[in-house]
């Protein structure tokens, strides 16, 4: 198993260390157009392995031929959020970079599975499809993950329990308008309405929806990086390890949902060959409509897109 990660930056560089540190891979390229920080970060990762009784080698360069023969390409490369920016703030800028990356990702690894972490999600993912001419069950983003493990680490805090107890599933965009399900939230199986009161949910849900924002305006510099990196790492386990786990991501919708034609956070099942299915749960009126309000703000973006 072969995994280029794209952009050593501190989301590459993450997912680079939590993919060696759980030893999913043989070989982990990082790469980047900076000279000597993929190089740096790259043997400062290896230098860890011992340490860490790990055998992925971590290499880092400038040069895709370093890339050829990958099974899987995370690509985070790209300019993060400032405070007060939205993610489609960084469309121009990031359209070209991912463009330009998979026109070189796939030159050289024509059966990679192509996982897109690069912002805005849902439109980036998109912009992979296009550029690659792959079969959709192969490129797909992950920001599910991100923000479910936001919303049940809030809970898990609130309710003074643990948080691997809580299922939770995100529906929508990568962005404000994301939709938590709390009818479909369980604590230890028991329905999180047993446990909160609505009032309280929806104080949750409303930080949920801002938690990236939340991070950056700490950092001021940059958005988050270690809860990214984690949720890549779970996504490339259930790859590597054909597990089928069931993950919210960012899929590429043929009719499921009522929705075509765009990229949206849904549930689906992860194995080797990438999205395997996607699973389907029924909506109240109410969820359906959120949804598609998330839905039709992907669409606009894309549709105004050149590519
Ligand atoms: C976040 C950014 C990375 O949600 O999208 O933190």
């Amino acid at each position: 198993m072969k995994i280029t990660v794209v952009g050593a930056g501190h989301v590459g560089a993450t997912v680079a260390q939590q993919i060696a540190q759980q030893e999913l891979a043989k070989e982990v390229v990082l790469i980047d157009i900076l000279e000597g920080i993929p190089q740096g970060k790259g043997l400062d990762l290896w230098e860890t392995a011992p340490v860490l009784g790990s055998d992925t080698i971590v290499r880092g360069t400038n040069t895709y031929a370093d890339t050829a023969g990958s099974d899987i390409c995370v690509i985070t490369a790209g300019v993060a959020r400032k405070p007060g920016m939205s993610r489609d703030d960084l469309l121009e800028t990031n359209k070209k970079i991912v463009k330009s990356v998979t026109e070189s990702l796939v030159k050289h690894s024509p059966k990679s599975i192509l996982l897109v972490v690069s912002n805005p999600l849902d439109v980036m993912c998109y912009v992979a499809l296009k550029t690659s001419g792959f079969p959709h069950a192969r490129v797909f983003g992950m920001a599910g993950i991100l923000d479910t493990a936001r919303y049940r680490a809030f809970l898990a805090e609130d309710l003074g329990v643990s948080v691997r107890d809580i299922q939770a599933i995100v529906l929508g965009g990568h962005g404000d308008s994301m939709v938590p399900l709390p009818r479909y939230t369980t604590i230890a199986g028991i329905p999180l309405s047993e446990w909160m009161s609505p009032d309280r949910i929806e104080k949750h849900v409303d930080r949920t929806r801002n938690g990236g924002a939340e991070i950056v305006g700490y950092l001021k510099t940059g958005s988050a990086y270690y809860a990214p990196g984690a949720a890549v790492a779970e996504m490339v386990e259930a790859l590597v390890k054909d597990s089928k786990r069931i993950l919210p991501c960012s899929a590429w919708l043929t009719g499921e949902y009522g929705l075509r034609e765009v990229y949206i956070g849904v549930p689906v099942v992860l194995g080797r060959k990438g999205i395997e299915r996607i699973v389907e749960v029924t909506l109240t009126p109410e969820e359906k409509a959120a949804l598609e309000t998330s839905a039709s703000h992907v669409k606009g973006v894309i549709d105004r897109m050149a590519l």
